[in-house]
């Protein structure tokens, strides 16, 4: 039977958690793939950290960026993060060679998306990155092809675990931020920078791909207005539930058509949540996802949005999708026909 390799780089809570999958769903996976998918070079930066998995059958690259450049390999899946750096150059080559890509780099996405979807289109390879929204739930796939037939209305969501496991856990026992956060960075919830969950960046970082998705727009990172959690204490919370709320960070975007263009209202912020709303009974750090399309329906997809095993699950459905040979663009349309859409306001960043 055919093989395909795949090159992982970073092996923290996500590399280590495909790591595992690959391992005990090997079977299930050839089948559906209808190919072995194969371990073929691992790298992170420490090769001598205790990652809870037995690393020594793999074949360790000191250089990552020669995973790209080597022909025994057909997909590089990186899990390393950060919007530019190494994972940028890392994608860039890969793609420019016309290997695939797998990433649950939102950061990258949000701010290189296009620029890399081009590379893909340029060199004939995918580039798919299901965990970088939503965790587990297939919120790329369901918004860009399971909506494709409507024109959206709207598409809004709790997108940040993190922050939701902190003010749901504020919520419910009282506890103070700063402990709750401590408990989400231990469980992997949280960015390596938790600045990013706790000020709304990562839920914008996914709010612009959503709306990207949904809009066929130019993806627009800069123009969503952004503000977090950071300010919320537990007396807000309070006050909030004395009154028939709860708070939830949500992201939303918007599309108004004016008479001369397209206007994109994309922000993110606490929002009241009425109790009787669905969202306002999404826990911990479960993440949902509304798209409202015009023949649809409003639709509702929540899962698990973070943590390894929800994140490992995205990471391997892309590379079961390239070991079938799906070849969809990696936005709602290829690049050059995404539409611009002016910002309806500047973001403040
Ligand atoms: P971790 O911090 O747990 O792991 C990052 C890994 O990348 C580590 O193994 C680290 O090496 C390696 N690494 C970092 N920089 C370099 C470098 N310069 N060269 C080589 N290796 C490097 O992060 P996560 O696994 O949590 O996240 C990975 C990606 O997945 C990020 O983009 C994140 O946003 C995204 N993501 C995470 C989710 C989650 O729930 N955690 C969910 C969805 C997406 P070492 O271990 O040796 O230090
Ligand atoms: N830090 C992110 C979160 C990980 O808490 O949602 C999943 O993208």
């Amino acid at each position: 039977s055919r093989t395909l390799s795949i090159g992982i780089v970073g092996l923290g809570t996500v590399g280590t958690g495909v790591i595992r999958l690959i391992e005990e769903n090997a079977m299930l996976i050839a089948r559906r793939s209808g190919q072995t998918i194969s371990i073929g070079a691992i790298t992170a930066r420490d090769r001598n950290k205790d990652r809870g998995v037995d690393l020594r059958g793999y074949r360790w690259v000191d250089d990552m960026l020669e995973m790209a450049d080597d022909p025994e390999l057909d997909i590089i899946v990186e899990l390393i993060g950060g919007s530019d750096g190494p994972a940028l150059t890392l994608a860039k080559k890969a793609l420019t060679n016309g290997k695939s890509l797998v990433t649950a780099n939102k950061a990258m996405i949000a701010h290189h998306g296009l620029e890399l979807a081009e590379l893909a289109e340029t060199n004939g390879a995918a580039l798919h990155y299901e965990a970088a929204v939503a965790g587990g739930i297939p919120a790329i796939k369901g918004v860009r092809e399971g909506t494709a037939a409507n024109r959206i209305e709207r598409i809004y969501g709790i997108l940040n675990g993190t922050s939701n496991y902190i003010l749901s856990t504020m919520e419910t026992s009282g506890r103070d931020f700063d402990d709750v956060l401590a408990e989400a960075q231990a469980l992997g919830y949280a960015e390596a920078d938790p600045s990013f969950d706790i000020d709304g960046v990562d839920a914008a970082h996914k709010l612009s791909i959503l709306a990207s998705l949904a809009f066929a727009s130019r993806l627009d990172f800069d123009a969503v207005a952004t503000e977090g959690i950071r300010a919320i204490q537990a007396a807000d919370i309070a006050q909030a539930d004395a009154l028939g709320y709860r708070i939830r960070l949500l992201g939303l975007a918007e599309r108004h058509d004016g008479d001369k263009a397209s206007e994109l209202f994309q922000r993110v912020h606490p929002y009241l949540v009425p109790k009787s709303h669905p969202l306002a009974n999404v826990d911990g750090s479960t993440n949902a996802v509304v798209a409202e399309g015009n023949f649809s329906g409003r639709l509702l997809f929540q899962g698990a949005g973070a943590g390894d095993g929800p994140t490992a699950s995205a990471v391997v459905a892309d590379i079961i999708a390239i070991a079938r040979g799906e070849l969809s663009p990696a936005f709602a349309m290829p690049v050059k026909a995404l539409e611009p859409c002016a910002p309806a306001e500047s973001g403040h960043r």
